[in-house]
């Protein structure tokens, strides 16, 4: 068979439809191996819509053997047989090769000896398409995976030692990955470059992930078993191989970076200042240098290259202070002991170039100093470029995140005996819209209106307790784990118990404990923590938390949707002030697919313009006072900053709940701000988008409007630690992409009773068009939208009674 043709199918469905995940699996001389690997792995990557493609450097019958097990397979099973002469790259070369050829979106690599175990493989894949990663690897070294397969203390320890030093000279993209050799791993075939990769030896994952910087990455801890036949083909030669493409891998990588030009006129500009800066504090660099080499030289007698190796290092400390404080302070991406020892590494590998030349300039007669400062400036712009683009790279890292993400298959959590005792009472009960109920041990202020002592604590779905989560010891990086066979998520940060760890077990009840620093701060808890679970426990009953505004105008159930700081609150308070409108809810409601929407009045965030647009009558002047602090720090310009902050190896969420902990987010109850009444449920008649912009209004077709409201309700938890878990969420028995298409579902069906119109303002007048527009549509004639709602008996009867406002 020619590889040029193509693989040639053996056997299995002649699948119409394409496969979404293609196993490559590269052999060499496996015959007795391919036949079990097929029956074992087949029936666990049908359901992932997979096919095998195996790319065969053999000599013995591999392929007949392949054949034979294809036929009957409940997959496509195709072959690449590559003969004697066209084996380049080996191992690697196959393994891209095979990428070439694989027509599934997502690739995943294995071994034909089943040291592999399949079920890990076929969890591994199921991981890697799930979450919204670019690279899914299988780590013997981290969680409960283990290494136990590799033959030999001898290939034990050097596998250790190797990955050792492959981090260490990668230190920053191999950061969150712990197996950077491993050969069973899984890519997004449109994330990875194949063009741009160079089959070398046997370490083709290490290539794939220098080669691409910006990959996100996730980890899937597996036990390695030991080869069930035949012999492994790793060498002393491999070795050598390694060790070279090693190098080469690095030298390239280094080369790339030097040559990165800026791109923009701007970005040059930039770079030219920091050029000039550089060279001053170069300057001063020299003056220092200069006299400690005086120093060393004639007052204490040392010999002149001796003398100005010690200057250097005088030299080198003082630029690196001013560099590191003056210049780079922003695009400090490593820490400090890592930046100085690259500074220090450069101007000594700098320093064994500078020697020889000034040994042959003062042989030929230039005095010590003036030749030392001769090979300084000599290498001024090496040593500026170096600096600049690759020390204190600004390099686009993607989308690629600062969090380890792990997933361990059927690894037990470790825990550490708790370092106190603590009750179990769930102090603070909540009932939403009779939907969902939470139980808590801290108090959700979001939540106070839902508050009901009646609910018992073993009728709780979502219950919130205090506890120690994770390890004691600082690690670091913060860590996203997942336990798979006991569905437990768990997040811990870069200081210990000290962090803002948390951990859910997924139910039911959905159990959620935090650790004591998120116990204090119960809005990071309840947004970025219970308000995203909520949402999934709603799905599986029926309703959407839809990120929108909701009022009734004369009846008429009127729903807003803006992006974030477009003047929502502001409106929605106008609205209620200016034209007697009822209080539904100003950040989440609750709809059905009936078209129905439910209250959920959780406290206003204010924002500066809010402030402007509204008065509030009942604020002391103190209040107000604080209030321009706290709309500043907590509006989009706040949160974008700590979006930006959490691209870094940071404590991002222990960041947030002491931010939120020095100054609370502007949070007021709604008839704190306006005089109005609230109403309970209604039927929603009316979408207004709004935006800023030449007034105008125009329909939104019914698709258009779900994919929106979709995107704009995913926006409000993007929030980087339950971003990260989401995908690993189940609940009632449905998987992340089944809550999401129910949840696509209810909202589709609740929107069909909907009339969805964009309104443009230039000058924030949505809460006076509005009522206008409807007036002259519909006349001023209040249509009766009261839909009363029998879960919720306690509050129909409440408002009845009030006078039937609804
Ligand atoms: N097509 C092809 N061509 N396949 C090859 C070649 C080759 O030249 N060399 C090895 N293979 C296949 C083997 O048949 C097997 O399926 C797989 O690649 C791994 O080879 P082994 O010989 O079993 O290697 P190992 O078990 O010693 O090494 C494994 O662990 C290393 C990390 O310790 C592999 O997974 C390596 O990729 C990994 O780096
Ligand atoms: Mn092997």
């Amino acid at each position: 068979m020619d590889t040029a043709t193509g693989p040639q199918q053996l056997g299995g469905p002649d699948n119409a439809r394409p496969p979404r995940l293609s196993v490559v699996v590269p052999t060499r001389n496996e015959a007795e191996n391919i036949p079990l690997l097929i029956k074992r792995l087949a029936p666990l990557v049908v359901p992932l819509g997979a096919e095998i493609l195996v790319v065969d450097d053999s000599d013995d019958d591999t392929p007949d053997a392949l054949s034979r097990a294809a036929v009957d397979a409940p997959l496509p099973v195709r072959l690449l047989h590559r003969p004697a002469s066209a084996r380049t790259g080996g191992l690697s070369g196959a393994v891209l090769l095979g990428a070439e050829h694989a027509r599934g979106e997502w690739i995943m690599v294995m071994d034909a000896d089943l040291q592999h175990p399949p079920e890990s493989a076929a969890m591994l894949a199921t991981v890697a398409m799930r979450h919204d990663v670019d690279v899914v690897i299988g780590t013997r070294y981290a969680g409960n995976g283990s290494r136990e397969g590799l033959d030999g203390v001898f290939r034990e320890a050097t596998s250790s030692w190797a990955t050792r030093l492959v981090k260490s000279m990668f230190p920053r993209r191999l950061a969150t990955v712990s197996d950077p050799m491993s050969g069973l791993f899984a890519f997004r075939r449109s994330a990875v470059r194949l063009d741009r990769m160079n089959p070398v030896g046997f370490k083709v994952l290490l290539e794939l992930l220098v080669r691409h910087p910006g990959a996100r990455v996730a980890e899937v801890a597996y036990e390695m078993a030991t080869r069930h036949a035949g012999r492994s083909k790793a060498s002393l030669r491999e070795g050598a191989n390694f060790l070279r493409h090693l190098s080469r891998l690095r030298g390239q990588r280094l080369v790339g970076q030097i040559r990165t030009r800026p791109r923009t006129l701007r970005d040059r500009l930039h770079e030219l200042g920091r050029l000039v800066a550089f060279g001053l504090i170069g300057l001063s660099g020299m003056v220092v240098n200069t006299a400690a080499l005086w120093f060393f030289y004639e007052p204490a007698q040392l010999h002149h290259l001796l003398g100005a190796a010690l200057a250097t290092q005088l030299s080198t400390t003082w630029n690196f202070l001013l560099v590191d404080n003056l210049i780079y302070r922003r695009q400090r991406r490593a820490g400090l002991a890592a930046r100085a020892s690259r500074f220090f590494l450069l101007n000594n590998v700098l320093l064994l170039l500078r020697l020889p030349v000034l040994q042959v300039l003062v042989w030929a007669g230039v005095g010590v100093l003036a030749a030392n400062a001769v090979t300084l400036v000599a290498l001024f712009l090496l040593r500026f470029v170096v600096n600049d683009r690759v020390i204190y790279t600004a390099d686009d890292r993607g989308r690629r995140d600062p969090v380890r993400m792990l997933v361990s298959v059927d690894g037990t959590e470790a825990r550490s005996a708790p370092s106190r005792r603590r009750y179990q009472y769930l102090k603070y009960r909540y009932d939403i819209a009779g939907v969902v109920t939470i139980g808590s041990q801290i108090r959700l202020p979001e939540l106070e209106f839902f508050r009901a002592q009646w609910v018992a604590g073993a009728d709780v779905d979502i219950a919130v307790r205090v506890a120690d989560v994770g390890g004691r010891g600082p690690q670091r990086r913060a860590a996203m784990t997942q336990y798979a066979s006991q569905s437990v998520l768990r997040y811990e940060e870069q200081l210990g118990r000290l962090g803002a760890n948390f951990r859910i077990q997924l139910g039911p009840p959905i159990d959620i404990q935090v650790g004591p620093l998120l116990a204090r701060s119960p809005h990071v808890v309840y947004t970025n923590i219970i308000e995203a679970l909520l949402r999934f426990v709603m799905v599986s009953r029926g309703h959407m938390l839809l990120h929108s505004a909701c009022v009734t105008l004369d009846g008429v159930g009127v729903m807003l949707s803006a992006l974030t700081d477009t003047g929502k609150t502001a409106t929605v308070l106008r609205l209620l002030r200016d034209h007697g409108g009822l209080f539904l809810s100003d950040d989440m409601t609750i709809v059905r697919p009936d078209g129905v929407a439910f209250c959920f009045p959780k406290p206003l965030t204010i924002s500066a313009h809010t402030l402007r647009a509204v008065q509030a009558q009942d604020l002391t002047p103190q209040e107000w006072r604080r209030l321009q602090l706290q709309s500043r720090l907590h509006s989009k310009g706040g949160r974008s900053l700590a979006l930006t902050l959490a691209r870094f190896n940071l404590p991002i969420m222990g960041i947030n709940a002491i931010t939120q902990l020095v100054v609370p987010p502007p949070k007021y109850s709604v008839d704190r701000l306006v005089p109005c009444r609230m109403g309970t449920s209604t039927r929603v008649e009316e979408l207004f988008v709004i935006e800023r912009g030449a007034p105008g209004i125009g329909d939104l077709d019914h698709a258009e409007t779900v994919n929106r409201m979709i995107d704009n309700t995913d926006d409000a938890y993007g929030f980087p630690p339950f971003r990260y878990l989401a995908p690993s969420i189940t609940i009632a028995g449905q998987g992340y992409a089944q809550l999401r298409e129910r949840e696509r579902e209810i909202l589709a069906g609740f929107l069909s009773n909907v009339r969805s119109r964009v309104i443009s303002s230039d000058c924030f007048g949505w809460a006076d068009d509005i009522p206008r527009l409807l007036r002259a549509e519909r006349g001023e004639a209040p249509t009766s939208a009261v839909v009363p709602s029998p879960v919720w008996p306690h509050w129909d009867a409440h408002l009845a009674s009030a006078g039937g406002a609804v």
